[in-house]
């Protein structure tokens, strides 16, 4: 795509006449001028001097594929197929679902239509933050899937833990915090055959560096570079990720959900709060009291204890 190819050509910080740019595209300069526009409208500045030409105003670390690719331990070069990564797309997991490649990674730099549990929107700024989907094919029916989304929590938090970030937590099912704000959030799309083969796409997203004063989002949210006070390389960090999913999911795949029930159950956010949980047709309220090997969340109410399963549900201190 020429802007990609106009971003890359702006890369090293200097001026360049439109005439160069049009020349190394074969494009003529009022195109470039649309070029670059369309990088303005996904938030990149850019000085435009009269008799000068056009330079990034920022220097940008955009996401490499072959960065990434170099962080890959043996087990996920084995499993991963191929990582691609978008400039701007609408949403990552609808991108991984179209494509519909088993362990098939995509990665973009921007989403137009990020999409969040229950509905939400997830705000998925330019070049700040982590937006991968992993597309991920099962074999033995959905009941195999039981405690997946809390078991990619688990792994999700491994992945971080490796960039000196202490005590993250999780909030049932898999919302990722630290210090009481959402740090990470995980959105699993599921489809295929009950008893057969299923597609699962899963989609992680992560504030790494994104600008507080820029966004306002309705949920107190955290970022790594706000925990640590250090730039940190997305590339790196999207490695790690995929290597926790590729070796984790193959454990998920042989034991399920109860390899990673005790880690999941000790970073328990509200374990033993009073809590309320909503679902479509009830409020529930009462005891946090843990997970059970399939994944379902225990709470003690007067009228004894309720296990709630996965779907559409928010939990929340009371
Ligand atoms: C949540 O609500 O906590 C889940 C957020 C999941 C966001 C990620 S970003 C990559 C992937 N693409 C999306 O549209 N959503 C997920």
């Amino acid at each position: 795509m020429q802007v990609e190819r106009l971003l890359d050509l702006l890369a090293d910080g200097r001026f360049h006449s439109g005439q160069s740019l049009g020349d190394a595209l074969g494009i003529s300069r009022t195109a470039v001028w649309k070029q670059i526009k369309k990088l303005e409208q996904l938030g990149i500045q850019i000085d435009s001097v009269h008799g000068k030409g056009y330079r990034l105003k920022q220097s940008l670390n955009l996401l490499s594929a072959h960065k990434i690719r170099n962080e890959l331990s043996e087990t996920a070069k084995k499993q991963i197929t191929d990582i691609e990564i978008y400039l701007s797309v609408d949403s990552t997991n609808t991108r991984a679902n179209q494509f519909g490649k088993d362990r098939f990674v995509c990665l973009a730099e921007q989403q137009t239509a990020g999409r969040g549990r229950r509905g939400r929107e997830w705000v998925s700024p330019f070049g700040q933050n982590i937006y991968l989907s992993l597309c991920w094919y099962f074999y033995s029916g959905v009941s195999q899937l039981e405690g997946l989304s809390l078991s990619i929590a688990v792994l999700l938090c491994r992945a971080l833990e490796e960039f000196d970030l202490q005590d993250i937590k999780v909030k049932w099912p898999n919302d990722l915090l630290c210090k009481q704000r959402k740090l990470a959030g995980i959105l699993l799309e599921m489809s295929g055959d009950a008893d057969g083969v299923c597609k699962v796409v899963i989609g992680v997203g992560v504030n790494v560096n994104m600008d507080r004063l820029q966004y306002h989002i309705d949920q107190p949210w955290v970022s790594i570079s706000e925990l640590t006070d250090k730039i940190i390389s997305r590339d790196k960090l999207a490695g790690k990720i995929i290597n926790h999913l590729a070796l984790g999911l193959l454990e998920f795949q042989e034991k399920g959900f109860s390899a990673f029930k005790d880690e999941w159950m000790k970073r328990d956010l509200f374990f033993e709060k009073s809590i309320k949980v909503v679902t479509a047709s009830a409020e529930i309220e009462g005891i946090e009291k843990g997970v059970d090997d399939r994944g379902c969340l225990y709470i003690k109410t007067s009228e004894g204890v309720k296990r709630i399963h996965g779907g559409e549900i928010s939990v929340r201190l009371i």
